[in-house]
């Protein structure tokens, strides 16, 4: 039975498509496009040499996943779809309640109409808000989230534990992503956010390939070895591969499982800096500027949970991620748009 990828044309999806393509997998996309290109799926299909099935339209549509459900006979769901900007959900937030929330209890509603039980949702180290404790466990405080985006995406936490309690069919795991950063290797897919990118390495990125003249960074007296702000940076390679081991993975415990996909290592805004000049061999022109509202100082993962359980652990350093990163950037510097 396919496997259905709601946004599975975006940043994380496409790598997981890609992902699942090559580990044998039969993959069912659903993707509005609001934040991704249908040019992602066609690179993967000529990648892997294997077919998509793809739908374009939204996951709120009860009639559109109705009959992908009938039509496919799909038994598990990857959940990526969902708006994903800070900055963007401070000013609309009912827009991201919208689609991260009501959007997930339809699917979930749907879902449970159809028999269908599996489901390994997108979460994110934002829910842990300003971390009590470092490295963060999947046991450590959520909650305080600074801005509706994080709050969406611990609603959704919440209302998975709720109706896995409520109905014991259910298998969920939750994938708390730390800071994904860097393509696949061949720089045929990648990273392409509308606009100006909000996060360091896309912007670090389109720096270093002319598209923007310097990059500022938000702080330079944050309690960290070097004042800029530390970050757990984890390939998206690596994030593609945790859920192919999430979707392998026979639950032994709970019927609602949560693990960090991070990489337990911090690096410094300064860092990235040093370590994409050496792999680009390109400068990347900076400038220190304020604290960027709702910045925490540092945020790192233990990711002890997902090695035991999951039999997963990131494989790829950060010199890596930077070289991936730079690749697909030079090669597609409009990213998708040709
Ligand atoms: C990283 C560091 C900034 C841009 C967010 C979401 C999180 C996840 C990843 C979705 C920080 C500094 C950044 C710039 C800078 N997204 N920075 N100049 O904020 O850790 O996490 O993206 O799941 O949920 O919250 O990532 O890349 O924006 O920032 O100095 O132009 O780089 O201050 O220290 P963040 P980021």
């Amino acid at each position: 039975m396919p496997i259905l990828v709601t946004g599975g044309a975006g940043y994380i999806g496409s790598h997981t498509v890609l992902s699942l393509l090559e580990k044998g997998y039969d993959v069912v996309v659903l993707d509005n496009h609001s934040n991704s290109s249908y040019e992602s799926l066609r690179r993967i299909e000529s990648l892997t040499g294997r077919n998509v099935i793809y739908y374009e339209g939204d996951v709120s549509d009860r009639l559109l996943l109705k009959r992908i459900f009938k039509d496919n006979k799909v038994k598990q769901i990857i959940h990526f779809a969902g708006l994903k900007s800070v900055s963007e959900s401070v000013v609309l937030p009912l827009k991201y309640y919208e689609n991260n929330v009501m959007a997930s209890i339809v699917l979930i509603e749907e879902m449970i109409a159809n028999n269908i039980f599996e489901l390994i949702f997108s979460s994110s180290a934002t829910v842990y808000g300003n971390p009590a404790d470092i490295p963060l466990k999947e046991i450590s405080k959520v909650g305080g989230t600074t801005n509706p985006y994080g709050t969406s995406k611990l609603m959704v936490e919440h209302i998975l534990n709720d109706v896995a309690k409520s109905c014991p069919q259910m298998d969920i795991t939750i994938l708390r992503y730390f800071n994904p950063a860097g393509a696949h290797s061949s720089g045929l897919i990648g990273e392409d956010p509308n606009g100006i990118p909000c996060n360091l390495v896309p912007y670090i990125s389109q720096v270093a390939v002319g598209k923007l003249p310097k990059l500022s960074v938000y702080g330079h007296d944050y309690p960290t070895h070097d004042g800029t702000g530390v970050r757990d940076y984890i390939h998206v390679m690596d994030l593609a591969e945790g859920h192919v081991a999430a979707l392998q993975h026979k639950a032994s415990r709970s019927n609602c499982r949560t693990y960090n996909l991070g990489t337990g290592k911090g690096y410094s805004v300064l860092d990235l800096i040093a370590a994409f000049e050496r792999q680009s061999n390109t400068n990347i022109p900076y400038e220190f500027v304020e604290r960027r509202a709702g910045d925490v100082a540092e945020c790192w993962a233990n990711p002890d949970l997902a090695r035991q359980e999951l039999k997963w652990s990131a494989t790829r350093g950060l010199d890596e991620m930077m070289r991936d990163a730079w690749n697909w950037q030079q090669k597609n510097p409009d990213g998708y748009k040709i």
